[in-house]
């Protein structure tokens, strides 16, 4: 049975990564799945030479912001007007990763591009 998922974005040049959505099934909620899933994307995005993960999340989704906070995110920027379909901003976070770790993890060449994953809302 699947309780949750996340997915995250990464592209060969850039050693930012973004996590485009991460949902846990109502009725498995508020027990820990949502911070293992989360910790699970900062690894993986180690792994893969990342430094940086950004989101963006709902205004008003307070509950996501909380455990985004709880986990070393930061919000950043201003908020993304009318960024979902009914109209609601999002917030920007980002959470540094380790640089060394993650460097020594992807084997190659550490490429600063910046990307810019402001693309289109998660579904
Ligand atoms: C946001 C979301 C992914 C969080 O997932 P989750 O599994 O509920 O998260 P966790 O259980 O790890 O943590 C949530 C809360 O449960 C608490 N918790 C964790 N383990 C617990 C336990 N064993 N018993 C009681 N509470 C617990 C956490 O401290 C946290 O408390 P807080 O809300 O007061 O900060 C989930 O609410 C969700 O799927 N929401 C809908 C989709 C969504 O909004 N996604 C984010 C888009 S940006």
């Amino acid at each position: 049975m699947v309780v949750g998922s996340a997915v995250i974005l990464m592209r060969k040049r850039s050693q930012i990564a973004r996590l485009y959505s991460i949902a846990v099934k109502c009725g498995c909620q508020r027990s820990g799945i949502g911070h293992l899933l989360t910790n699970e994307v900062s690894r993986a995005a180690t792994a893969h030479g990342c430094t940086e993960v950004r989101l963006e999340s709902r205004i008003d989704n307070v509950r996501a912001h909380a455990l985004f906070r709880a986990l070393g995110y930061t919000p950043f920027g201003a908020p993304i007007r009318d960024y979902y379909a009914d109209g609601a901003s999002a917030i920007r976070f980002r959470k540094q990763l380790r640089p060394d770790i993650a460097t020594k993890a992807a084997g190659r060449n550490a490429d600063n591009s910046n990307i810019d994953w402001n693309q289109a809302p998660p579904g």
